[in-house]
């Protein structure tokens, strides 16, 4: 395996510097709950609010996807402490790919009467998207490659490194 840069340490931190301006713009005045989606989004979520100016409310959820299945079926394997009820609710991810995960994510949140649900992502890659997903806030769109760093990985590795990087054969 090789790994050939893709998106530099200050690309990143530059672009989370932006978002998180334009979301304490959109959400002024109100305290939305931020739904990080482990694992892999840990370390942008944490880098995102440090460039948050308004109050919100940080929580957690873990995901697993059925082992072989391209279905769609995901389970939760870590539910949020917080009841979003009546909450403006932040969905961040680290990379939007087929978007089944988002999908189901999405459909089962609804049904506890949130006010609003948006989606951040860093990374967006429309090519392999199998399920259309409403994204409101993204950092970056990426060809159809298979990345890794600042989060992402492959079998547990690499999510330390600092940039963005292909993985390759
Ligand atoms: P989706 O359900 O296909 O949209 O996949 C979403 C999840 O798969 C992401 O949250 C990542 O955890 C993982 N994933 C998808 N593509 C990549 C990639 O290129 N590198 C690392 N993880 C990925
Ligand atoms: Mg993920």
């Amino acid at each position: 395996m090789r790994e050939r840069l893709l998106i530099p340490r200050e690309d990143i931190l530059r672009r989370i510097e932006e978002l998180g301006d334009k979301i304490s713009r959109d959400y002024m005045d109100k305290e939305p709950v931020l739904v990080c989606i482990l694992k892999g989004a840990a370390y942008f979520t944490v880098d995102l609010t440090r460039h948050l100016k308004i109050p919100f409310i940080l929580d957690f959820m873990s995901m697993s996807k059925y082992s072989g299945s391209d279905s769609g079926v995901v389970r939760i394997t870590k539910d949020l402490d917080i009841d979003i009820y009546e909450r403006d609710t932040i969905l961040i991810e680290d990379i939007v790919d087929t978007g089944l995960t988002l999908g189901y994510l999405l459909r089962n949140l609804r049904t506890r009467g949130p006010i609003s649900i948006k989606v951040c992502t860093l990374l967006d890659c429309p090519v392999r998207r199998i399920v259309d997903i409403p994204v409101d806030y993204k950092g970056f769109e990426i060809p159809d490659v298979y990345v890794v760093g600042y989060g992402l990985d492959y079998r547990e590795r690499y999510r330390n490194l600092l940039d963005i990087m292909v993985l390759e054969e």
